[in-house]
C-alpha cells in the first residue's frame, strides 16, 4: 500500500484574480488530507472517510474521478488503471480550504509510492495541478502549490505557459486565524468561469477592480513582512470588497465576515472559490481567536482554529 498527505491552505489574498496572473498569497494550514492507494486488478475504488460539509463527497464525486485520471495520464499510467484509494484526516471537506488540491497531492504521493515512482514535490505539483482542472476548469495553481510544499507563499501565476512564480515567505511568528464555513458546498469551476464571463462582459470596470487586486496583494506582502497585522486585517477587509464586486461573495460569507469583525477580528474575508464554502479572520492571539470562533459557533456555523505562516507543519 501507498501512503501521501497534502496541505490544506488558506488565500489571503487574491483569490480569483490570481487566476488572470494577478499575484496571490495563500498559506499551508495545520489540516492536512491523507491517502491510501493500493493496486487491486479490479476497478476504481474510492472510500472517502474526511469530515465534509453536507452534500461535499456527492457534489464532488465526478470532479474527482475525472482528477485521478487526469493525474494517471499526466504520470504516464493508464487512467482507468484499478486503484483502490482511502481518502482521510484532519482537513475538513469544506470548500475554500484546498481540499480537492490537498487530496489530489496525497493520491499523487500515494500512488506513486504503491508503484515504486520517485517523484519530486515539482512533479507531485506538476501531477496535482492536472488534477485541479477537473475541479476548478482554468485553475491558477495556488491551490495545489500550497498543498504539495507547505508554509506561506507568494505565488504568480505564469499566463504564458511556463513555470509560475513561487516565493516562500516569512511572518515573525504564526498569527491565529478563525476559518468559518457557511456550510455550503460551492463549485470552484463555475465560480472561476462565472469571474472570466464578467471580465469580458465589463472589461473596463474589472480591469479597475483586477489594478486594485494586484496592489492590494503587493501592499498586503509589505505588511506581513513588516508584522503590520493591524494592516494586514484592514488589506483583507479590503480585498473582501473587491471579491464582492466580482460576485464571489454570498449572503452567508458576508455574515461570517460581518460576526468576526463585530468581534475585533482585525480583518475578515471570503477565502477560495467562494460562492458558499469559508471564510477566513486574522485574529491574532489565542483569546482573540476563541471570542470570534466561539461566537460564529453560536450561530450555528463550524469553524477550525489555526494559524498562518508555520514554517514546518
Ligand atoms: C480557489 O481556492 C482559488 C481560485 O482562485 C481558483 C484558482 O486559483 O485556481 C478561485
Amino acid at each position: 500500500m501507498g501512503k501521501g498527505s497534502g496541505f490544506g491552505k488558506v488565500i489571503l489574498f487574491g483569490e480569483h484574480f490570481v487566476v488572470h496572473g494577478v499575484p496571490g498569497i495563500v498559506s499551508a494550514i495545520d489540516s492536512a488530507t491523507d491517502a491510501e492507494v493500493t493496486q487491486t486488478g479490479k476497478k476504481l475504488d474510492i472510500k472517502d472517510e474526511r469530515k465534509a460539509a453536507k452534500g461535499y463527497a456527492e457534489e464532488k464525486r465526478l470532479q474527482q474521478i475525472e482528477s485521478i485520471e487526469r493525474m494517471l495520464k499526466k504520470m504516464g499510467l493508464d487512467p482507468k488503471l484499478p486503484l483502490k484509494i482511502w481518502v482521510g484526516g484532519t482537513l475538513p471537506g469544506f470548500s475554500g480550504l484546498g481540499a480537492s488540491a490537498a487530496s489530489s497531492v496525497a493520491i499523487a504521493r500515494a500512488i506513486a509510492e504503491e508503484l515504486s515512482l520517485k517523484l519530486t514535490n515539482e512533479q507531485v505539483n506538476q501531477i496535482a495541478y492536472e488534477a485541479e482542472k477537473a475541479y476548478a476548469g482554468n485553475p491558477s495553481g495556488i491551490d495545489n502549490t500550497a498543498a504539495t510544499y507547505g508554509g506561506l507563499i507568494w505565488f504568480k501565476k505564469n499566463l504564458a505557459g511556463g513555470p509560475s512564480i513561487v516565493e516562500r515567505l516569512s511572518v515573525r511568528k504564526p498569527v491565529e486565524i478563525v476559518i468559518g464555513s457557511t456550510g455550503n458546498v460551492a463549485n470552484t469551476k463555475a465560480m472561476v468561469a462565472g469571474v472570466a464571463e464578467r471580465k469580458n462582459k465589463y472589461p473596463e470596470k474589472y480591469s479597475q477592480i483586477f489594478k486594485q487586486a494586484e496592489n492590494l496583494t503587493y501592499s498586503g506582502r509589505k505588511a506581513l513582512e513588516s508584522n503590520d497585522l493591524k494592516k494586514v486585517g484592514e488589506l483583507m477587509n479590503e480585498n473582501h470588497r473587491l471579491l464582492q464586486e466580482i460576485e464571489v461573495s454570498s449572503r452567508e460569507l458576508d455574515l461570517l465576515v460581518d460576526i468576526a469583525r463585530k468581534k475585533c477580528a482585525f480583518g475578515a474575508k471570503l477565502t477560495g472559490g467562494g460562492g458558499g464554502g469559508c471564510m477566513v479572520a486574522l485574529t491574532p492571539g489565542k483569546e482573540l481567536q476563541e471570542k470570534v470562533a466561539v461566537t460564529i459557533e453560536k450561530e450555528g456555523y463550524e469553524v477550525l482554529r489555526t494559524k498562518i505562516g508555520v514554517e514546518k507543519l
